[in-house]
Parts: C-alpha cells; sequence; structure tokens
C-alpha cells in the first residue's frame, strides 16, 4: 500500500492531466484539484500555475508544499498553504497561516473571462471555484436583463452578466475590498456600462428596497454574518423565509432567481413565497472537477 504522500502525489498528478484535457483550450485556467470532501488527504486547487493548498480540518500536520510542488511541477513558492482553523464559514472562517510570500496576485480565466485572484492574503482567494456552472448559466441568459448579485464578493457572477449583455448590474456587498476587487473584475474584462456597487448591508438594503425590478437574481449569502456594519446578525438557516420573501418582491415576474447555500444540512423552507416554480438544481451547479462532493446547494427560484 502507498504511503498517503505518495497517495497524493499519484492522485495530483492524474488529476492535473485530467484537468488539462477537460479545460484543454484555455479558456478556464482554475480549477479543483482534490477535495478532503471526497477523500483527499487536503484540498488543492490550481490557479494557472499556481497552487493553494487546505488543510483538512483536525489534520496532525499540514499539506506538504514540497510534495505538492513537486507533482504540479511548478516552483515552491508557488504553493500556497493554508490551515484553516476555527473555521464557520468560508467567509467568516478566521485564521490561516500563510507560508508563501504576501501579495501573491494574478489574473486566472473562466470561461474566456479574467478574474483577479490574491493566493496568499486571505483564506478564499477572490474567486469560489464550485460556482463556475452558475456564472455560466447566469452569463447565457443575461443578455438585455436587470441582474442584481446578492452577498457579491468579488462579483464574479456580475462579471458574466456584464459580459452577457446584461442591461444593467447591481452588486451589493458589505466589503469595501470586494466592491473595489469586482470593479477592478469588470474593468479587466473591458466591461464598461451601468454597472452599479453599493456597499451595504444587504439585510438592510433588502428590508428598504422597493419591488419587482430585477430579471435575474443571484443570492449566495454567507452562512452567518455578524459584522458590526450590519442592523443584525445573520444565520441562513434561521433567516431565509425573509430572505426569500424579499427576493420574490425584487424578482419581476417572469425573472428568475438563484439561491445557494454552502451550510452543511441546511433545509429549504416548506413556508416559501408565491414563486411560480421552486427548483433545487445543486446537481447541474457541480462541475465535474468538484465530483463526488457537494460544496453547495443551489434552488432556482422563478416568479
Ligand atoms: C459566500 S461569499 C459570497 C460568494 C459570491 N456569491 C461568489 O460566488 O463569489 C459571502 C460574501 O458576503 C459578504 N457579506 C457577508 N455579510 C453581508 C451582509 N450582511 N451584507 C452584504 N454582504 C455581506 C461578504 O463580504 C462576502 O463577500
Amino acid at each position: 500500500m502507498l504511503a498517503v504522500s505518495d497517495d497524493l502525489e499519484t492522485l495530483l498528478r492524474t488529476r492535473q492531466a485530467e484537468r488539462t484535457t477537460q479545460f484543454a483550450g484555455g479558456t478556464t485556467s482554475a480549477w479543483r484539484l482534490c477535495d478532503v470532501a471526497s477523500g483527499a488527504p487536503c484540498t488543492v486547487d490550481w490557479y494557472d500555475g499556481a497552487a493553494v493548498a487546505y488543510e483538512k480540518a483536525g489534520a496532525t500536520a499540514a499539506p506538504d508544499a514540497a510534495l505538492i510542488a513537486r507533482a504540479l511541477a511548478i516552483p515552491i513558492d508557488h504553493v500556497f498553504v493554508k490551515q484553516r482553523r476555527q473555521q464557520k464559514d468560508r467567509q467568516h472562517g478566521g485564521q490561516y497561516q500563510v507560508v508563501a510570500r504576501a501579495q501573491a496576485e494574478r489574473t486566472v480565466r473562466e470561461q474566456g473571462l479574467r478574474f483577479a485572484v490574491n493566493l496568499s492574503d486571505y483564506l478564499d482567494t477572490g474567486l469560489f471555484l464550485d460556482h463556475r456552472p452558475l456564472r455560466r448559466t447566469v452569463g447565457r441568459l443575461a443578455n438585455g436583463r436587470r441582474v442584481l448579485n446578492l452577498f457579491a464578493y468579488t462579483g464574479a457572477f456580475t462579471v458574466h452578466a456584464a459580459a452577457g449583455g446584461a442591461r444593467e448590474t447591481t452588486t451589493v456587498d458589505l466589503s469595501n475590498t470586494y466592491l473595489r476587487w469586482a470593479e477592478h473584475n469588470l474593468a479587466i474584462n473591458q466591461l464598461r456600462g451601468q454597472h452599479r456597487m453599493i456597499k451595504a448591508d444587504c439585510l438592510r438594503w433588502l428590508g428598504e428596497s422597493r419591488g419587482a425590478t430585477y430579471d435575474l437574481i443571484i443570492c449566495d449569502p454567507p452562512t452567518f454574518s455578524n459584522s458590526k456594519a450590519m442592523a443584525r446578525s445573520w444565520e441562513v438557516g434561521r433567516d431565509q423565509e425573509w430572505l426569500l420573501g424579499r427576493l420574490w418582491t425584487l424578482l419581476a415576474p417572469g425573472g428568475t432567481a438563484w439561491f445557494s447555500t454552502n451550510k452543511q444540512g441546511f433545509t429549504l423552507t416548506a413556508k416559501l413565497p408565491a414563486f411560480t416554480s421552486v427548483e433545487d438544481i445543486t446537481a447541474e451547479t457541480i462541475d465535474t472537477d468538484f465530483a463526488g462532493t457537494t460544496p453547495h446547494r443551489c434552488w432556482r427560484l422563478r416568479r
């Protein structure tokens, strides 16, 4: 039997060969290589010539950067190891240790669009790879539409919507850093037009907004949030009914909203507003590089 380290090296080599074939053509250059959720000793993502490795919760040793570099044939300073400690959620997940240099910024491609990522300075990189299929869907449906992106992070959905010909986009997030990043992502794709960035607590903003204004809404909230800038704390399980009610109000007749969560064990409320259809589309929003894992659940809601 192979040692765990040999297993990981072989796994990474094999997966990288598969992904290179899967994403041949060069329009996408960032993908998941292996995942603790499907039995790997750590999670490793590929970002166009660099790798980010996340330690498995409770692991006794950090991922071996030298092994990962060898398996992927990249210099060791292109491997970024993150140790998740006391993590509660992907945006509020506390502490991590950076073992490589700071400000490791680069641009990766996804379906021909460009996204700035920072591999060293945050727990997350600026691009959640698991939502690649839903971003493609949003881009495909965006032409001429008014698009709202809530809890938008670095605006990856906004970029796809804008590139797909959205008539206007509205991007809401609590963080100035992420909104500036979203603007930068639009700029590096030469996407100009009616793209509004709103720094706000989505809960407050949704509470104050008045209705039927958007054709497409993307809502991918954190599991939990209690920033000082918020009027009250947020917990996706507890507060979903209120949120879904607000989405219904803001959605134009004939419009589509997508609601996604990465909370483990989440159950969608039975007390839904009067959407014409509510479909669990999780399976079609998970690409083959995430096969065997459920990084998020996702519903399509039509009005
Ligand atoms: C799970 S991420 C969203 C990921 C994003 N939809 C994507 O796929 O790239 C959570 C984001 O929600 C933002 N956030 C957390 N609480 C918020 C709040 N109350 N109002 C607005 N944004 C909030 C964080 O700043 C972060 O950018």
